[in-house]
């Protein structure tokens, strides 16, 4: 399937807030891969732990999945585990992805055609607020946590934790921010670099912050571990940090 490059914000953009709409969709691999570092290694070690933790008769989830790149790397996963493993029947397992965006399910469903797959894949077009988690083995919020309002971010944290089975994992990528304010900057200043290594100009840089802010809410390492902590998942961990993003493993 093919994508265009990412140049949205090479030309200069009315004010408007960041939305995940036709034209994003469109450029979305481009986009993600030259501006969230770190982002293939976590795609990569959603498909290791999905072969680890995915068991038979049970739902996963993907939760703002947009083109499907963590559908994808669970269902590599769970085929992998099942083809190395002892058991030879197929797996009953469904992976439900939900987004909200039209515009990127029906991407998404483009995407997920062009491979051949193992698991059911339900597409949901729903708030992932209203999405009901249940016999669930793997959960994935990558790189969307940051996008819900910050005080709805407990409920759903705790509304997935009791749809998880015991021993079951979550996994949750995000922008993270730092209290300590050069710390903070530094690590800003460092990702602006990374963008302009990949290409990014400074007024798309600055053009594209201008319409994440307050659309994206980055938190701290330390409050998304506390919040994972008291939901009651009995070993949450960071366990990639690159710059200014994070991606963590809490287990129930
Ligand atoms: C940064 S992208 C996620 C990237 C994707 N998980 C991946 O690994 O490639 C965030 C996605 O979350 C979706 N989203 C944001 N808020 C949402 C909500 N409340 N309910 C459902 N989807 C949401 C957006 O439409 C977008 O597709």
């Amino acid at each position: 399937m093919k994508f265009k490059d990412d140049n949205i914000y090479k030309v200069t953009q009315e004010n408007s807030p960041f939305e995940f709409n036709k034209q994003v969709a469109s450029v979305f691999p481009d986009m993600i891969g030259r501006s969230v570092p770190g982002y293939q290694a976590v795609i990569n070690m959603i498909e290791q732990l999905a072969g680890r933790y995915v068991k038979d008769k049970t739902n996963c989830y993907d939760l703002g999945c947009s083109l499907g790149e963590a559908t994808l790397a669970m269902d590599r996963g769970i085929v992998n585990a099942n083809t190395a493993g002892s058991d030879s029947s197929s797996p009953e397992i469904t992976i439900v992805s939900v987004d909200n965006s039209t515009a990127m399910l029906d991407r998404c469903q483009l995407h997920l055609d062009c491979y051949k797959h193992h698991s059911f894949i339900t597409l949901k077009c729903e708030d992932i607020l209203t999405t009901k988690i249940e016999n669930a083995s793997m959960v994935v919020l990558n790189y969307t946590l940051q996008f819900i309002p910050v005080e709805k971010r407990e409920s759903l944290i705790n509304s997935i934790f009791e749809g998880l089975n015991d021993g079951a994992i979550l996994i949750v990528s995000e922008k993270i921010s730092f209290i300590d304010q050069p710390v903070n900057q530094l690590f800003i200043e460092l990702h602006h670099q990374f963008k302009k290594d990949n290409g990014y100009s400074d007024l798309e840089i600055s053009q594209k912050r201008n319409a994440l802010e307050n659309v994206l809410i980055p938190e701290t390492l330390e409050s998304h571990v506390k919040r994972m902590v008291d939901a009651g998942f009995k070993h949450v961990n960071c366990w990639q940090q690159h710059l200014n993003f994070a991606s963590f493993i809490a287990i129930k």
